[in-house]
């Protein structure tokens, strides 16, 4: 019920950022969502490191250590210290006149808030997802506050009663709107490589541990959209989706009812059991 905005925490009827905020006029900011389960945040430093790496590449100087403490602060504010709920951090360049190139002597806007939410059970998704043309720019590992193009694929999906929008580039799975994609053939995990197409999901990096901890063998390396009809078992990573099992991906039905994949099942036992 209260937010973060530089330094004060506020009713959001009361919370202000100029319209001269360039997150608002550019998407020049940068976000990032993490899950505060059992009562500890699921891989805060890894969130926080790669939303340092984030702002440095796009020449945003904040110091990302200053994080945990003003979290904290707001977690007190809004009771859910220790509580199942989700952050949402957002970062943006700053206020000044609008021009393109980056201004010098501009203060990054900080906003934070965070709701209570009980992550649904990993098990109980079975996902119907379908496949679009990946048409986003090529610096998919930025986390920006720009999402036009993860939000109209997004809604694409949605009004397919789907969970979720797969995409591909250059005829290759790359993840989906607002998670990462992994398929399972013959017994070996693949997902796309962590390279410019991709944000490289905290998740992602998670499960792909996972897979070596366990003995699966995991290739970071794209299906393409021909192979796609022919693969065993697909889920999806993300920090609200954990682990969702795919069931369908376009008319290609890969299990019927609960009936997931072996490997699938697997790691989310793992996942549930994992110490952060
Ligand atoms: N989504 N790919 C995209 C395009 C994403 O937006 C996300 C996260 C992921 C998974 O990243 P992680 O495992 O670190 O959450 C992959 C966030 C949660 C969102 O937009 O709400």
């Amino acid at each position: 019920d209260k937010v973060y905005v530089n330094g004060q925490i506020v009713n959001p009827q009361e919370a202000k950022v100029s319209v001269f905020d360039r997150g608002f006029i550019f998407g020049d900011g940068l976000y990032e969502v993490m899950a505060q389960i059992n009562g500890r945040f699921f891989y805060e430093k890894e969130h926080l490191e790669r939303l340092q790496s984030g702002l440095h590449k796009i020449s945003i100087d904040f110091n990302a250590n200053l994080l945990p403490n003003e979290i904290k602060k707001l977690l007190r504010a809004v009771r859910l210290t220790n509580k199942d709920c989700m952050l949402y951090i957002q970062i943006t360049r700053g206020v000044a006149p609008r021009q393109h190139s980056y201004p010098s002597d501009i203060t990054p806007t900080l906003m934070m808030y965070s709701v209570p939410k009980v992550l649904p059970e990993i098990n109980m998704v079975n996902a119907h997802v379908i496949t679009r043309k990946d048409f986003r720019w090529s610096r998919c590992d930025i986390k920006m506050t720009s999402l036009l193009g993860n939000v109209m694929l997004n809604e694409e999906g949605v009004q397919h009663d789907c969970y979720e929008t797969i995409l591909h580039r250059n005829g290759l799975l790359t993840e989906a709107s607002h998670s990462n994609v992994f398929f399972v053939k013959e017994g070996i995990v693949y997902t796309h490589k962590a390279d410019e197409y991709i944000l490289n999901g905290i998740t992602r990096i998670v499960v792909i541990e996972l897979c070596k901890s366990l003995g699966i063998e995991v290739r970071e390396s794209a299906i393409t959209l021909e192979e796609v009809n022919m693969v065993d078992e697909a889920f999806l990573t993300g920090t609200s989706t954990q682990i969702a099992a795919i069931q369908k991906i376009d008319e290609h039905q890969l299990y019927i009812e609960n009936e997931k994949g072996p490997i699938t099942r697997k790691l989310q036992g793992a996942f549930l059991k994992l110490k952060y």
